[in-house]
């Protein structure tokens, strides 16, 4: 019985010449997005005051507000942004009724939490804008 001594007729893949991987150039590292810019909102004694109203009718039932400013708050927070914070709050709190108050109401009590973390008060007011609080880093919960 003749073995079928059949040399596989397979082509080599052509040895043309592979480049080197080409490693993408990363001019921007992400961490410059800590570094407060000038344009970062600021907000009023009036508007954290008023955070603290919000934060006495909405919050008190389920939290204290120096949950708020202890060690474990600023070491979760501080790589993160005012955003991130206003986010949070605004879709899942108060935990009974996530969404449940005005969206200005939740910049207010951000206010009120940035204060209480030693942020200065100076004028105008955070907005009820996630992108715009962005521009405020945490990183002074840090110190
Ligand atoms: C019905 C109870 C309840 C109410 C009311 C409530 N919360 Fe909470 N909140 C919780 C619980 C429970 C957690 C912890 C959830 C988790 O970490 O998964 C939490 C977590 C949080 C956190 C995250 C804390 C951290 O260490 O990162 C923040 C900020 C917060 N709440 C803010 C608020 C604010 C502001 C209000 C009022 C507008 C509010 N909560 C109202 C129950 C509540």
């Amino acid at each position: 019985m003749a073995a079928p001594g059949g040399a596989a007729d397979v082509p080599a893949p052509p040895r043309g010449d592979i480049p080197m991987a080409a490693a993408a150039p990363s001019p921007t590292p992400a961490a410059q997005a800590l570094v407060p810019t000038d344009d970062a909102p600021s907000f009023s004694a009036e508007q954290a005051d008023r955070g603290r109203g919000v934060f006495r009718s909405s919050c008190t039932e389920c939290h204290y507000s120096n949950e708020f400013s202890d060690r474990s708050f600023k070491f979760k927070w501080r790589r993160r942004t005012a955003g991130d914070l206003f986010g949070h709050i605004s879709t899942s709190m108060p935990e009974d009724a996530p969404g449940s108050l005005e969206l200005q109401q939740y910049a207010d009590v951000v206010a009120y939490i940035l204060r209480m973390n030693g942020f200065e008060t100076g004028v105008g007011e955070l907005p009820a804008d996630k992108a715009a609080l962005a521009a405020i880093s945490l990183a002074p919960f840090g110190n």
